[in-house]
């Protein structure tokens, strides 16, 4: 057991004793710190003002992912390196190639958003991604400009490329993590960081009120926003066993805790659809911490995940003490946010049925913005057609209920008939029926449902075979 996490400021070890365990990094680099290079934008992860670049051992290497300080706890640094825009020149002050190309192209003006772009350019700069277009967009997109416009800062990003040698050597981060479980006690506060399944499985029976700490994207909220005092935490982020991803005969198993940033080439490769839609749930920053455990651990209707993982008929491996059982996604969540975990039960696996020959899977998400928005809706369709006849159909729903369900309603209206535009908008008119949406801030009622039934539209449209047509016609 050790009482504080132990990590490298820069280069420097850092063993806070003194710090809730609640703190932000972003708190603790501007006030225990006085490191004022990280600014505060936004407090909940979607400005980017506050990247700062993670740095762990992976292999030989240093892997750098950025995040957002403003929502991540202080204890989450254990055995990392942190890096701010304060540690990123040269030793003899030279700026550092991604500096550099900022200044050259004009990329700052206010210079408020300009560390938070540095810090996710440092990451891009020293990652494993050809520096292209695409890439940079994607590693921006969770960081906001309010005036220089972004052309600039992309031509910045395109200009530093890639570096060439690795930045920094693991020997003295290795050194950091004695494999031992971190426990804090301050004040009222307790924070602990089991080392193993079996481990947090004990752990979280003996407290079973305690918060279960993933990645903390929603969780990191409760504090900053909705200033709820959090007295017990067990976090899941140093269990390894947790983060991995392995298929088992025709399953893919994905440990809980594992980073959507880690799962998404996997759920690509798979369900290239489910790739498209992860590419779009919050920003780079927020897939490098936040977990599809999760996301369905939250229960919130409008998770991304959940719809997905029910049309793919995934089912999740629970566990209390040393007790497992296995529980559909459909049947998880039992009311708005309420979900049929047990006292001290956590999930430990989802379990993915492998595509399967003849097998077509589509998902949409429909949002505000293309990045870094939550769904309006979010619809999810895994279809097996034959001859002509849709011989096996499951349909997921994100935002038409208090819960993610499954349209099952829907799917009877379809299942065994020929998969033709008759069908499909027999199976639109069930849709009205099958869900009572309601009306908020993201969509009204009326919207959803039309957006509902035009997106199993959209998925008949696109593996039906229909004609260019009939794809221009608009769905009533
Ligand atoms: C800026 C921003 C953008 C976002 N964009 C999206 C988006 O586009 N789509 C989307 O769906 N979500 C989005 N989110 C929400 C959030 O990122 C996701 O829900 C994420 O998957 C949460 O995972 P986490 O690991 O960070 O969970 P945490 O915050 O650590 O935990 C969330 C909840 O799950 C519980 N929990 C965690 N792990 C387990 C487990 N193994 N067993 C049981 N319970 C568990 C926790 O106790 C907590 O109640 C966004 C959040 C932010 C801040
Ligand atoms: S301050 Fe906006 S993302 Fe952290
Ligand atoms: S330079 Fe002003 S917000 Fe980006």
């Amino acid at each position: 057991m050790r009482d504080a996490p132990h990590f490298l400021l820069g280069q420097t070890l850092r063993q806070p004793r003194d710090v809730s365990p609640t703190m932000t990094v972003l708190d603790y680099l501007r006030t225990v710190e006085s490191l004022h290079g990280t600014k505060e934008g936004c407090a909940e992860g979607d400005c980017g003002a506050c990247s700062v670049v993670l740095g762990e051992v992976d292999g030989d290497r240093i892997r750098y992912r950025t995040v957002n300080a403003c929502i991540l706890f202080v204890p989450a640094l254990d055995g990392k390196q942190l890096l701010t825009v304060e540690h990123v020149s040269a030793p003899d002050g030279q700026p550092h190639p991604v500096q550099q190309a900022m200044v050259d192209c004009h990329g700052s003006q206010c210079g408020f958003c300009t560390p938070g772009f540095v810090m996710s350019l440092f990451a891009l700069h020293h990652g494993d991604a050809e520096v292209d277009r695409t890439a940079v967009t994607d590693a921006l997109a969770g960081n906001l400009c309010r005036c220089t416009g972004y052309r600039p800062i992309v031509d910045a990003a395109l200009a530093a490329g890639r570096a060439e040698a690795d930045q920094g050597s693991v020997a003295a981060l290795a050194g950091l993590d004695t494999g031992a479980t971190l426990s804090i006690h301050h004040g009222t506060q307790s924070y602990i960081a089991p080392r193993s399944v079996a481990e947090l499985a004990e752990v979280l029976e003996q407290n079973p009120d305690a918060t279960l700490l993933a990645g903390g994207t929603d969780v990191g909220i409760w504090v900053t926003k909705q200033h709820r005092a959090l007295s017990a935490i067990i976090a899941l982020d140093r269990v390894a066993e947790l983060q991995t991803i392995a298929t088992s005969g025709d399953t893919l198993q994905i440990g809980a805790g594992a980073l959507y940033e880690d799962v998404l080439p996997v759920l690509q490769r798979y369900f290239p659809d489910f790739g498209v839609l992860l590419h779009r749930l919050g920003s780079r920053q927020i897939r490098n911490r936040g977990t599809i455990g999760g996301n369905i651990g939250n229960a919130s209707p409008i998770g991304d995940t959940a719809p997905v993982l029910i049309a793919l008929g995934a089912t999740l491996l629970l566990r209390r003490g040393a007790v497992q059982r296995s529980i559909p996604v459909e049947d998880f969540f039992v009311g708005y946010r309420k979900t049929a975990l047990e006292p001290g039960e956590f999930i430990e696996r989802i379990d993915i049925p492998l595509p399967k020959s003849g097998q077509e899977f589509r998902c949409y998400k429909v949002a505000k913005r293309f990045d870094q928005d939550i769904s309006a809706v979010c619809g999810a369709f895994s279809l097996h057609i034959e001859n002509g006849i849709l011989t096996a159909i499951r349909i997921g729903f994100g935002g038409m209920a208090a819960t993610p369900s499954r349209a099952r309603a829907v799917e009877q209206a379809l299942l065994d008939q020929p998969w033709t535009e008759a069908t499909v908008r027999a199976g639109m008119a069930a849709m009205d029926n099958a869900f009572t949406p309601i009306s908020d801030q993201r969509a009204s009622a009326a919207y959803r449902s039309r957006v509902a039934r035009n997106l199993l539209f959209k998925a008949w449209l696109e593996t039906s075979g229909a004609p260019a047509r009939t794809r221009l016609a608009v769905a009533p």
